[in-house]
């Protein structure tokens, strides 16, 4: 199966032997699933801050990697990690006052918006937290029906993988699982989208079953970035809720602060999610996630079901979560990403204007999405693949997305500054040119 800006067996010809040699090595012990990015594959041996090197000492410029957040190498959290590991790592059957003080303080920020949740469940990855998310849906709701957007995607394991459309046609939905087609962010989309959602919960009745949960990225990212107008999702919510079913908020991408204006995509939506799922930035590399969850919902679960994560919630995990959380607020990188992705979507703008090949520049924060078109306002995937290589020949890293992959998908670590969109600026600009 193909992915948006995946190396293909076609690129392989094209590069020298040394590299082949490598990515033939690579394929006969990580086998074929694996996939690689760009038509030239990058191969790195450094990062720091926005910067990631090759061996030959290049730099290149990350506008794409939202789990090394706050900057790849983030001194902080290394400090604290090494720190941590070589004093003791155990796991969530001792008492650890890290563990205990770093979700209490995640339970704060949580709801510091609009967010309601009383428990933090650690995991350590997104898909696990997915996963576990989708076995208490369950057990509350006594409903097994799935309700996730068109071209969503929320991880790897059985369950979730039946919930992921992204991954394609090889990869079969469940027959638990409803896809709607996310929110087109026009103004009416929030009533559209309920209205989707409650035609898949009329039609998992029809088929004898009830729905456990609707589960939404809410940035939208595999599906285009969506981010606007503010509230949309208030009225899908509410319309599986009135089916029984519960809300779960997936905030592996647009959660820890991307969307500059606050720490979790649904407070734009002024949201209370039944469930929230986190990942990627929680650990700034360190792999960490979670479910935090209403007390109601998990109570019956609990005393049913033992829940035990060998990794999970370990004291390293707690220590590289607090060092996040204490950077994030001491260096005010939300405020940044609000600043600085402002002015990259401004500069895109200018750029784009008069442009027949550039639509709609969406996103919030330090996550846009942009659409590459054709003469006739159609999306391009062959053009939005041009400039990703060619940004990346420019020493720029940025990927697509969108169920056509023609929306250039740009996504740095929240300490990127106004001098770094200049740079990426330049590039874009000179990659177009040159195609
Ligand atoms: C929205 C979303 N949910 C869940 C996941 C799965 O996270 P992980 O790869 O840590 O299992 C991802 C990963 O890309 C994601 O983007």
């Amino acid at each position: 199966m193909s992915m948006v800006n995946g190396f293909t067996a076609e690129d392989f010809a094209r590069l020298p032997a040394a590299e082949q040699a490598l990515i033939a090595r690579r394929a006969r012990v990580l086998g074929p699933a694996y996939r690689l990015f760009y038509e030239k594959p990058l191969h790195f041996v450094r990062g720091e801050g926005v910067w990631l090197y090759d061996a030959a000492g290049a730099a290149y410029l990350d506008a794409y990697n939202n789990v090394a957040s706050l900057g790849h190498g983030q001194p902080r959290v290394v400090a604290a990690i090494a720190r941590q590991l070589a004093s003791l790592n155990t796991h969530t059957r001792y008492l650890h006052e890290g563990i205990i003080a770093y979700a209490e303080q995640l339970l704060a920020r949580l709801n510091a918006g609009h967010g309601a949740l009383d428990h933090v469940m650690f995991t350590c990855t997104g898909s696990e937290a997915n996963d576990l998310a989708l076995r208490i849906a369950r057990a509350v709701t006594g409903g097994t029906g799935i309700i996730v957007t068109a071209n969503a995607y929320h991880g790897v394991t059985a369950s979730v993988a039946e919930f992921s459309p992204s991954l394609g046609a090889g990869v079969p939905l469940g027959a638990h699982v409803r896809c709607v087609p996310a929110p087109d962010g026009g103004p009416d989309c929030g009533a559209r989208f309920a209205a989707d959602i409650a035609a898949a919960i009329a039609d998992l009745a029809a088929h004898g079953m009830r729905p456990a949960m609707l589960i939404v990225d809410t940035i939208f990212s595999s599906d285009g970035v969506i981010a606007a107008p503010k509230g949309f999702l208030a009225p899908g919510v509410a319309a599986i809720r009135r089916a029984g079913g519960v809300f779960v908020a997936d905030e592996v991408q647009p959660g820890f602060g991307r969307t500059g204006e606050a720490m979790w995509g649904f407070d734009r939506h002024a949201l209370s999610p039944d469930m929230v799922t986190m990942g990627k930035p929680m650990g700034n590399g360190y792999p960490m996630a979670g479910v935090a969850v209403r007390a109601e919902l998990v109570a019956e679960f609990g005393a049913k079901a033992r829940y035990f994560n060998t990794f999970g919630g370990n004291p390293v995990a707690a220590a590289a979560g607090q060092a996040v959380l204490d950077v994030l607020g001491e260096e005010g990188l939300m405020a940044n990403a609000l600043a600085v992705g402002a002015y990259l979507r401004e500069s895109l703008a200018a750029w784009a204007q008069g442009r027949g090949d550039i639509g709609a520049i969406r996103g919030m924060g330090l996550f846009v999405g942009v659409d590459v078109v054709d003469g006739t306002g159609a999306p391009d995937a062959a053009a939005a693949a041009r400039i990703v290589n060619g940004l990346r020949e420019r020493r720029v890293l940025i990927s697509a997305s969108g169920p056509h992959g023609a929306v250039l998908k740009i996504r740095p670590p929240l300490v990127f500054t106004r001098a770094h969109v200049d740079i990426f600026m330049a590039a874009l600009a000179d990659s177009v040119a040159a195609t």
